[in-house]
C-alpha cells in the first residue's frame, strides 16, 4: 500500500496512546499515520501534513532522556495538537512551565472552561474528561492563552491561536472523555481545514490504483487462509488486476467446519477468482502421525504448508510464461508500526501458517499495510465479502492442530470440528460471537467414563473455551450464561460421536494461554 498524501501525523511518545489517537483521527475520516519522534522538522514537512498531533506517553518532561520533537516543528506553520505528555512537551519547549506538583489526576475529572477555544466551541462551562498525569502545566508559554483548568491542573488546555498550536492535558482519544471525538473533529476540520475524505470507498480506490501501478501486467499470487486479512487483501487485489490474480487455498484438513466451502463459494463462484484449491489433508495427517509435541506440530504444519505453496507456484510457472512475480500479503498497520521502521515489513514469518519464507522469489503486494483491523473489516464489507467471513474470530495458523491435545488424526480432527461447529453456531445464535475474542472447542487427550442409554461409554471430553480480550496479550474467560453452556454441552454430547462430556475452561491469560497448545 503506498503512502497517502497529506496525512495527519501522530508523533508517537507511547505506542498505545498514539495508536488510539491515529484511530480516532481516521474515524473522523481524515487519514493519519504514526511517526517516531526522531523525525526532523524537514522530514515532517516533506510529508506535507495537514496537522500534527503530539501523543501522550508514560514519560515526564523531567526524565532524562525525555522523548522530544525537533523544536523547528513549531515553526512549520502546520497546526499542532499536543495531548497530555505532548501538551507538556510543547509547553516546556516553547518557554512555559511544567511542574511536578505531587498532585496528579487519574480518571474522570471535571474540566472547567475559562476562555473560548476552537477545539470546544460549544462545550458547557463544565465537562467530564479523562486525565492521567503526574506533572502539571503551571504556566503557559509566552503568547499562549489558558482555555481550561481542572482541580489539579491550572492549565488543562491552552493555545496560541496565531500559530495554531494547541494543547490539552486530558485525553480526548479515550471513550471516557465525553466529547473527545468532537474535539478531534474541530481540530481536524476547523483548525487544520482538512476535508473528511478518508472513507472506505476512497481507501479502496487509492489502493486499487496503487496495486495496478505496482504490478503492471504481471501475475500475482495470494495464499488464502480462510481468515479475514488474506480474504480482504485478495478481494482488493482482484478488484485491481482481475485475472492476473491466482489464489491458493491449501486445505490442511485442520480448518473449521465450512471454511473450505466458504472460500470456494466466495472466491471461485462470487468473485470468479482463479482459485487453486489444494486438498492436502492426507499429507498433513500423514506428517502429523504419532506427533504429540505442540511445537513440533506447529513446525510440521508450517513447513508442509510452505512446501505445498512452493509446488503450486512452480506449477503455475510451468503452465507457460513467467509465472507470478508478486505475492499478496495481508500485513496490517499494527504489524508495520511494530516493525518500528515504517519501511517495507519483511514477510510475516512468526507462527503463522500463512507466513512464507523470504527465499520465495516474489515481490510483496501489501494492500492493507496502512489499515487497522476495523478498517480492514469495513473494506471487506464494502468489497462484498460475506459478513460471516469479515467478522470471523481469529484462528491460529496451524488450525485445529493446536486444539487437539495429543496426536492429530483424521478421526480426532473430525470430532473436534463437529464440536467446534456447535460452539460457533450457539454462540452466534446467542448474539455473542462478535463480543467474544474467541470461542471454540478443544479436544484433550483423555477419555472419560459415561453412561448413555443402557450402555457405558468411554469417550472424549470436549473443553469449551471462550475468552474476552482486546489484543490476545491478556484475556479473561467469558462468563457465558449457564443456559447457553448447557445448550452447547447437551448438543455436543448428543450430536458428536465420540464425546460424552463437556467441561468449561475458566482460566484467564495469564496464567493460561488462550489456546491449549
Ligand atoms: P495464545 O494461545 O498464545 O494465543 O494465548 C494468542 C493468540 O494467538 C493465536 N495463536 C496463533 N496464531 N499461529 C497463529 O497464527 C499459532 O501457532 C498460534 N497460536 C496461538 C491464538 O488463537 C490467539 O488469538
Amino acid at each position: 500500500m503506498t503512502a497517502v498524501d497529506d496525512p495527519v501525523l501522530v508523533v508517537d511518545f507511547g505506542a498505545q496512546y498514539a495508536r488510539l489517537i491515529a484511530r480516532r483521527v481516521r474515524e473522523a475520516h481524515v487519514y493519519s499515520e504514526i511517526v517516531p519522534p526522531t523525525l526532523t522538522a524537514a522530514e515532517i514537512a516533506a510529508r506535507r501534513p495537514r496537522g500534527i498531533v503530539l501523543s501522550g506517553g508514560p514519560k515526564s518532561v523531567y526524565d532524562s532522556p525525555a522523548p522530544s520533537v525537533d523544536p523547528a516543528v513549531y515553526e512549520l506553520g502546520v497546526p499542532i495538537l499536543g495531548i497530555c505528555y505532548g501538551a507538556q512537551l510543547l509547553t516546556a519547549q516553547l518557554g512555559g512551565t511544567v511542574t511536578r506538583t505531587g498532585r496528579g489526576e487519574y480518571g474522570r475529572t471535571r474540566l472547567t472552561l475559562s476562555a473560548p477555544s476552537p477545539l470546544f466551541p460549544d462545550w458547557p462551562a463544565e465537562t467530564e474528561v479523562w486525565m492521567s498525569h503526574a506533572d502539571s502545566i503551571t504556566a503557559a508559554p509566552p503568547g499562549f492563552a489558558t482555555t481550561a483548568h481542572s482541580p489539579e491542573a491550572p492549565v488543562a488546555a491552552l493555545h496560541d491561536e496565531g500559530r495554531r498550536i494547541y494543547g490539552v492535558q486530558f485525553h480526548p482519544e479515550v471513550a471516557h472523555t465525553e466529547r473527545g471525538a468532537e474535539l478531534f473533529e474541530h481540530f481536524l476540520y476547523d483548525v487544520c481545514g482538512s476535508p473528511a475524505d478518508w472513507t472506505h470507498v476512497s481507501i479502496i480506490e487509492s489502493q486499487v490504483e496503487a496495486v495496478r501501478a505496482q504490478v503492471g501486467t504481471a501475475g500475482v499470487l495470494c495464499a488464502l487462509s480462510g481468515g479475514v486479512d488474506s480474504a480482504v487483501a485478495a478481494a482488493l487485489v482482484h478488484k485491481a488486476v482481475g485475472d492476473q490474480l491466482t489464489c491458493v487455498f491449501v486445505d490442511t484438513g485442520l480448518m473449521r467446519a465450512g471454511e473450505a466451502e466458504q472460500v470456494e463459494a466466495t472466491f471461485r463462484r462470487q468473485f470468479r477468482v482463479d482459485l487453486v484449491h489444494v486438498k492436502a489433508a492426507d499429507r498433513f495427517f500423514d506428517a502429523l502421525a504419532g506427533v504429540t509435541d505442540p511445537e513440533l506440530k506447529r513446525k510440521i504444519v508450517g513447513e508442509l504448508f510452505i512446501r505445498i505453496f512452493e509446488e503450486v507456484a512452480r506449477d503455475l510457472g510451468a503452465r507457460g510464461g513467467e509465472g507470478p512475480r508478486f505475492l499478496v500479503q495481508g500485513t496490517l498497520y499494527p504489524d508495520v508500526i511494530e516493525s518500528g521502521t515504517g519501511e517495507a515489513a519483511s514477510i510475516k514469518s512468526h507462527h503463522n501458517v500463512g507466513g512464507l519464507p523470504a527465499d520465495l522469489d516474489f515481490e510483496l503486494v501489501e494492500p492493507l499495510r496502512l489499515l487497522f483491523k476495523d478498517e480492514v473489516r469495513a473494506v471487506g464489507e464494502e468489497l462484498g465479502l460475506p459478513h460471516d467471513l469479515v467478522w470471523r474470530q481469529p484462528f491460529p495458523g496451524p488450525g485445529l492442530a493446536v486444539r487437539i491435545v495429543g496426536e492429530v488424526t483424521r478421526e480426532r480432527a473430525a470430532i473436534l470440528r463437529a464440536a467446534d461447529a456447535v460452539v460457533v453456531e450457539e454462540i452466534r445464535r446467542a448474539g455473542l460471537y462478535r463480543e467474544l475474542w474467541q470461542s471454540f472447542a478443544v479436544l484433550p487427550a483423555v477419555r472419560t467414563v459415561g453412561v448413555m442409554g443402557d450402555g457405558r461409554t468411554y469417550a472424549y471430553p470436549i473443553v469449551l473455551r471462550a475468552v474476552t480480550s482486546d489484543d490476545a496479550m491478556t484475556a479473561d474467560w467469558a462468563r457465558l450464561p449457564y443456559d447457553l453452556v448447557e445448550r452447547i454441552a447437551s448438543r455436543i454430547i448428543g450430536e458428536v460421536d465420540g464425546v460424552n462430556r463437556v467441561a468449561l475452561d475458566v482460566t484467564s491469560k495469564p496464567p493460561g494461554t488462550i489456546e491449549w497448545e
